[in-house]
């Protein structure tokens, strides 16, 4: 028996949902960089979970489903005004809140394949609503319904702050969507795969998920890219900040990757994102220290910047919380979790490995009141 350390480089399964080859990634074929700059949000929901990119009328019917099931049950939002707010991070309320939709979805246990779809619909729609109504709950402030005229994106700045969003920062929104919207099989997404491999229901599977990308090695990453720039403050301190940060092996926020080695695709639009919006805001220190991080990180240690780390300038610029990073990064990937449930399902075998054993042989049992 050969074991791998976090499977590095096991190949798991087949997919034709997305695909990392030569550091290309690409979604059903298209690659990322074409979808970047062209693509709507709701067109790449579209294409992972159909393997194709809609017509004008699938559009606009999946587009008018999405704002048909946006709004959550009133109980969700009661029960997330119940939570200990100061100390719930939005991740953990989105984790307990995705759990909860079940109870209020009838389909919940209904693996046909039409309710599966239909759940994928509503599931993918709620889950920035539950994002947002608790930014909103945690501010003392009523949650917002969302608006059926508006995009996917538009809406998620809509239903967090109660106004209609500018343009530039629809169109950021819709980009940082589309880049993390799938990514083969990463942590999370394998996570989802695993659960529902054993015909577990789609909600348990997401809700899985969740908990995985919360991580800091994984979607966890871009608040502590935040937390760190913050730390560092001025870009004069990043060239010490690092140095030290070296001398005691920590691990830099937003570098490396398992599978990427020449560097992350997705990387370099956050990047130009970043240059713009900080331009924007005036605030261009966090443009600045960051690119001077990826200067010295890179040179020094060979570890390119991954999809983590300009998004947090990003999303900063944009005036999102630090702590609602994470949560943005579900809004999307949700869509590919639910590509790889549904192509799980398609042709399902259970997901179950080996370990080998490397505990104490040949114990006999002591009883208690002698050991
Ligand atoms: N900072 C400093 N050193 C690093 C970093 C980093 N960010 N990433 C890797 N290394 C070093 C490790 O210390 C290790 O060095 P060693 O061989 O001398 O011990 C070597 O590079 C290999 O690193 P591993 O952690 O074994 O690589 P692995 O493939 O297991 O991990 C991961 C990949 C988790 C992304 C890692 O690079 C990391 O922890 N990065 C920081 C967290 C992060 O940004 N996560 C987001 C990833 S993207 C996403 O999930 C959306």
């Amino acid at each position: 028996m050969t074991t791998t350390r976090g499977l590095e480089g096991v190949v798991a399964t087949t997919s034709s949902i997305s695909s990392i080859v030569n550091d290309v990634l690409t979604y059903r074929g298209y690659n990322i960089d074409d979808l970047a700059e062209n693509a709507s949000f709701e067109e790449v929901i579209y294409l992972l979970w159909n393997d194709k990119l809609p017509n004008k009328t699938e559009l606009e019917e999946f587009t008018a489903d999405f704002a048909k099931n946006a709004s959550i049950p009133e109980e969700i939002v009661s029960q997330m005004k119940s939570y200990p707010i100061e100390k719930v991070h939005p991740m953990a309320a989105l984790r307990t809140a995705v759990s909860t939709l079940a109870l209020y979805d009838e389909e919940a246990d209904d693996m046909s394949e039409e309710a599966n779809y239909r759940k994928a619909i509503r599931l993918q729609a709620k889950i920035p609503t539950v994002v947002t109504a608790f930014s909103r709950i945690r501010e003392g402030k009523a949650p917002v319904e969302p608006k059926e005229d508006l995009s996917f994106a538009a809406n998620f700045l809509y239903t967090l702050t109660g106004e209609l969003p500018e343009e530039v920062a629809v169109t950021a929104i819709n980009k940082a969507l589309v880049l993390h919207a799938d990514h083969e099989l990463n942590a999370s997404t394998f996570t989802a795969r695993v659960c529902v491999a054993t015909l577990s229901d789609m909600y348990s599977g997401v809700t899985a998920a969740i908990g995985a990308l919360k991580g800091p090695l994984h979607g966890g990453a871009n608040e502590r890219v935040m937390a760190m720039l913050s730390e560092i403050d001025r870009v004069d301190n990043v060239e010490p900040y690092l140095q030290k940060a070296f001398e005691n092996k920590e691990k830099i926020m937003g570098f490396g990757h398992r599978v990427y080695k020449t560097g992350d695709p997705r990387a370099k639009h956050l990047r130009e994102m970043s240059r713009q919006l900080t331009e924007l805001t005036g605030e261009t220190k966090w443009y600045e220290m960051s690119t001077k991080m990826e200067e010295i990180v890179t040179s020094e240690k060979g570890l390119p910047p991954n999809v983590d780390f300009y998004s947090a300038s990003v999303y900063h610029s944009l005036g999102i919380d630090h702590d609602l990073f994470t949560p943005l990064f579900a809004v999307s990937r949700v869509s590919g979790w639910i590509a790889h449930i549904l192509e799980q399902y398609s042709n399902n075998r259970l997901i179950r490995p080996r370990a080998e054993y490397v505990g104490a042989t040949n114990q006999t049992y002591v009883k208690v009141e002698d050991r």
